[in-house]
């Protein structure tokens, strides 16, 4: 960490720098800045973590379990050598959220956000219950909205930074799982498109990342453990960590690891910036108007 001017803000602060470890990183790999990453206790966050400090970010790490957040966070010192700061918080309780956009809003060291702390379900609607379908809102959509709300003024004062929201194949595929993962995840698709066409003139890079099954603790949050789908259908963590940020790298706005062929996409989308242009009409389409009486 370069910058602790929200240090009285920290929950379980362990801001150490391993100086032994500092010592072996390249100066190529110097000051990228801070890389806060959500949902850093586990999974997808853990592996982002590694792979933003292998790449010379400091990193501050977000999630409820302290104990393994800072597991997570000595793992990356000892590999790394960066500056890594544990946030204990709960994104779905309001006064935790505010201290998190507090951090991005005033600490300057900070370049990019990882909008990665989310929870899924595979129950369908009937079976659902609607406090926890609430709660999986306000992980999965009302966090990121407020994170990204307090980031993205703070890049653009900045002169730049970088997005990267964690959406998933089921914001196309919204049948897949159930229907508020699915539509919760459309969201945050539809939320990185639109901040692109917004922020990009102004430095801002985003980048929606649509992973497929991943083998990770989603699956037994969700209630199905990913052992019980086919193999050939799992990506390991770090395979689809490292071809999102090969995407990044390439300048995608939308990266989806799983999917074979690059154009099935692009066809998608085009078909869509197409179907956006065909809405400016004051009558309603004429299979819509009452038949003319005889
Ligand atoms: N695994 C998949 O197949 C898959 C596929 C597509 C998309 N995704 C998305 O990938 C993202 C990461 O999931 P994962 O697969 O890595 O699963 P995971 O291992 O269960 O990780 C989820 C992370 O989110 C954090 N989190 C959950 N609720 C939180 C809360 N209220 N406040 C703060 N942090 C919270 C968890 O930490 P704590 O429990 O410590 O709070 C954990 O670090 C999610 O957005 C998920 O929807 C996963």
């Amino acid at each position: 960490m370069t910058n602790n001017t929200h240090t009285a803000n920290i929950t379980n602060a362990t801001n150490a720098t391993n100086a032994t470890n500092a010592k072996n990183v390249p100066d190529a790999q110097a000051g990228r800045g801070t890389a806060v990453v959500t949902g850093a206790s586990s999974g997808i966050g853990a592996i982002y973590a590694d792979r933003l400090a292998a790449r010379g970010h400091d990193l501050i790490l977000v999630a409820r379990n302290g104990e393994r957040l800072r597991e997570v966070a000595d793992r990356v010192r000892r590999a790394h050598g960066r500056g890594v700061t544990v946030v204990q918080a709960d994104l779905g309780k309001r006064d935790d959220l505010a201290r998190v956009e507090a951090i991005l809003r005033t600490d300057p060291s900070i370049t990019v956000l990882v909008n990665n702390a989310g929870f899924g379900g595979v129950t369908p609607l009937l079976e659902s219950d609607a406090n926890r379908m609430e709660q999986m809102i306000d992980i999965n959509v009302t966090a990121p909205t407020r994170l990204t709300y307090a980031a993205a003024p703070a890049f653009v004062g900045r002169g730049g930074g970088t997005i990267i929201n964690i959406a998933s194949i089921v914001a196309i595929g919204v049948e897949i799982l159930n229907g508020v993962y699915g539509a919760s995840k459309a969201y945050v698709l539809a939320l990185t498109q639109s901040l692109h066409h917004e922020l990009a003139a102004k430095g801002i890079r985003v980048q929606a990342v649509l992973p497929g099954a991943t083998a990770t603790d989603f699956w037994d949050t969700a209630g199905l453990a990913h052992a019980s789908l086919p193999s050939g259908m799992v990506m390991r963590a770090e395979d689809m960590v490292d071809a999102a940020l090969a995407g990044l790298d390439a300048g995608e706005i939308v990266t989806i690891p799983p999917l074979q062929d690059a154009g099935d996409w692009t066809g998608y989308e085009a078909a869509r910036q197409a179907l956006s242009q065909r809405f400016g009409h004051a009558t309603p389409a004429p299979r819509y108007l009452a038949p003319a009486a005889a």
